[in-house]
C-alpha cells in the first residue's frame, strides 16, 4: 500500500488526462494500459525482486548484485529524480495556490468560464509561481530533512481514499453535465489515425512515471518487504490501483473539458482549468473545490517526499554528510534548478527545439527524464534481471519455490527480449 500511495502522486491526476488529451484521447488511453501491463507490470516485478534480495537502495542494489557497468542504472536513478522533482515542486505548488484561491474567487470566475484567463494569468506571473513552488519544496525539505516521512506517509494513506471519493463526486457531476458524453468519446473510442511515434513515447514515459518505476523507488520499496510477501500479486496491485485512480480522472476530467467548450490538447493547465469549472457546476463547490486541491497537495507531496528522500540518502551514504545538511543543499538546488521551468510557462524564457518541436524548459526536462531516462533504466533492469540474474529472479519472485508464479516464461522473455526491444524501438523512432 505504501509503494501505490508513491505511484498515486500529481502523475494521475494531472499528468495523464493532459497527455491523453494532447495525444488524441482514447487512443494514446489504449497504448498505456497496453504499456503497463507488458512493460510496466514485468518491471515492476523485476524491481522488487531486485530490491527484496539486495536489502539496499537502487545504487547499491547494482553495486552488490550486478557491479560493472551496470552501476550505470543506479547512478540515473539518483540523478533521475533530481530532475523530475524540479518540475513537480512546480506544479504540486499550483495545488497551493488553487486551494487558497478556492476559498475567494475561483468558483465564481469559473462559474462566469474564466477558469482558463485565470489559470493563465496565474501562471503568466512567474514570481507567484515561484513562490509557490518555493513554499512547497520547502515543507518537503523540513519534512525530509526531520526524517518524519514516515508519519507523513501513513496519514496520508487515510486521505487518499477521500481523494477518490472527491474525484467520485467530480466524475458524477461532469458524466450528467450536458454535452459531456462529447468528452467520453473522445476518451474511449479510438481513433488510430491518431497513433503516431511521439503518442507511444509519451505512453512510455507516462507508464515509468506514473508507476515510479525506473528510479530506484521500487526497488527500494522492494527492500523493505518481507519475505513472505508474493511479489507477482504486490506488482499486480500496486499497477491497477495506479492505473485505475489516472483511469478514473479522465472520466472527471474529458467529459467536463467538452461540456464547458474547453480544449482538450490545452497542456498542463488541463486538469486546474477544467475541474474548477465543473466543481462551480456543483452545489457546495467552493467546499468540494478546496478539499480536492488540499488532497492533489498531498498526494503530491508524498510524491516529492519519495523524491527527495532518493537523492538525499545517496549524499548521506557516499559523502557521509548528516541528514540536515543533505537535504538543505540537494532540496536548494532542486528548487533552483525547478526556476526555469516555472518560468517557462508563461513564456519568459526561450523555448528549446526538441523531438522536432519548440518546447518550453519545463516541457524539455519533463521530457527528457520521463521519456528517455525512466525507460533507460528500464532496459537496464530488465536486461540485466533476464538475462544476468534470472536464475535468483526464480528463487526470489517464488519465494524459494514455495509459492508458484505461471507467468513466469512470459516474464522472462518480456524482460530479455520483449521490453528491450520494445523500448529500445520506441526511444529509437522517437529520437
Ligand atoms: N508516480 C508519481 C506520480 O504519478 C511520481 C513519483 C515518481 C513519485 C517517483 C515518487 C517517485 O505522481
Amino acid at each position: 500500500m505504501a509503494a501505490a500511495g508513491s505511484a498515486v502522486g500529481l502523475g494521475n491526476i494531472w499528468r495523464f488526462p493532459y497527455l491523453a488529451g494532447m495525444n488524441g484521447g482514447a487512443a494514446f488511453v489504449l497504448v498505456y494500459i497496453l504499456i503497463v501491463a507488458v512493460i510496466g507490470y514485468p518491471v515492476m516485478i523485476a524491481e522488487l525482486s531486485l530490491g527484496r534480495r539486495s536489502q539496499l537502495n537502487a545504487l547499491g542494489t547494482f553495486r552488490k548484485l550486478a557491479g560493472g557497468p551496470w552501476v550505470a542504472a543506479g547512478w540515473l536513478s539518483v540523478v533521475i529524480p533530481f530532475f523530475i522533482l524540479s518540475f513537480y515542486g512546480v506544479v504540486a505548488g499550483w495545488t497551493i495556490k488553487y486551494t487558497i484561491m478556492s476559498f475567494g474567487s475561483l468558483m465564481s470566475d469559473a462559474a462566469a468560464g474564466k477558469a482558463g484567463d485565470l489559470f493563465g494569468a496565474f501562471i503568466g506571473n512567474w514570481q507567484s509561481v515561484v513562490f509557490y513552488q518555493a513554499l512547497f519544496m520547502l515543507i518537503t525539505i523540513v519534512i525530509v530533512a526531520m526524517g518524519i516521512e514516515k508519519g507523513i506517509e501513513a496519514s496520508c494513506k487515510f486521505m487518499m481514499p477521500l481523494l477518490y471519493l472527491i474525484l467520485f463526486v467530480l466524475i458524477v457531476r461532469a458524466l450528467t453535465l450536458p454535452g459531456g458524453s462529447a468528452g467520453l468519446d473522445f476518451y474511449l473510442k479510438p481513433d488510430f489515425s491518431k497513433l503516431t511515434g511521439k503518442v507511444i513515447l509519451d505512453a512510455l514515459g507516462q507508464a515509468f512515471f506514473s508507476l515510479s518505476l525506473g528510479m530506484g523507488i521500487m526497488i527500494t520499496y522492494g527492500s523493505y518487504l518481507n519475505k513472505e510477501e508474493n511479489l507477482p500479486s504486490s506488482a499486480a496491485l500496486i499497477c491497477l490501483i495506479d492505473s485505475s485512480v489516472a483511469f478514473f480522472a479522465g472520466f472527471a476530467i474529458f467529459p467536463g473539458v467538452f461540456a464547458m467548450g474547453l480544449q482538450p490538447a490545452q497542456g498542463p493547465g488541463l486538469a486546474f482549468i477544467t475541474c474548477p469549472a465543473v466543481f462551480a457546476q456543483i452545489p457546495g463547490g467552493m467546499f468540494f473545490s478546496a478539499l480536492f486541491f488540499i488532497l492533489f497537495f498531498l498526494a503530491g507531496l508524498t510524491s516529492a517526499i519519495s523524491l527527495l528522500e532518493v537523492c538525499t540518502s545517496y549524499i548521506i551514504d557516499e559523502l557521509k554528510w548528516n541528514r540536515t545538511k543533505a537535504t538543505w543543499v540537494v532540496g536548494l538546488l532542486i528548487t533552483a534548478v525547478g526556476i526555469p521551468s516555472a518560468m517557462s510557462l508563461g513564456g519568459h524564457i526561450p523555448t528549446i527545439r526538441l523531438f522536432g518541436a519548440d518546447m518550453g524548459f519545463m516541457d524539455v526536462v519533463e521530457q527528457v527524464a520521463n521519456n528517455i531516462g525512466l525507460p533507460l533504466v528500464g532496459i537496464f533492469v530488465a536486461v540485466f534481471a533476464g538475462w544476468f540474474w534470472s536464475n535468483d529472479a526464480k528463487m526470489e519472485i517464488t519465494n524459494n519455490g514455495t509459492v508458484s508464479f505461471g507467468l513466469w516464461t512470459p516474464w522472462l522473455w518480456i524482460c530479455r527480449v520483449v521490453a528491450p526491444l520494445a523500448i529500445g524501438l520506441v526511444l529509437w523512432s522517437a529520437l
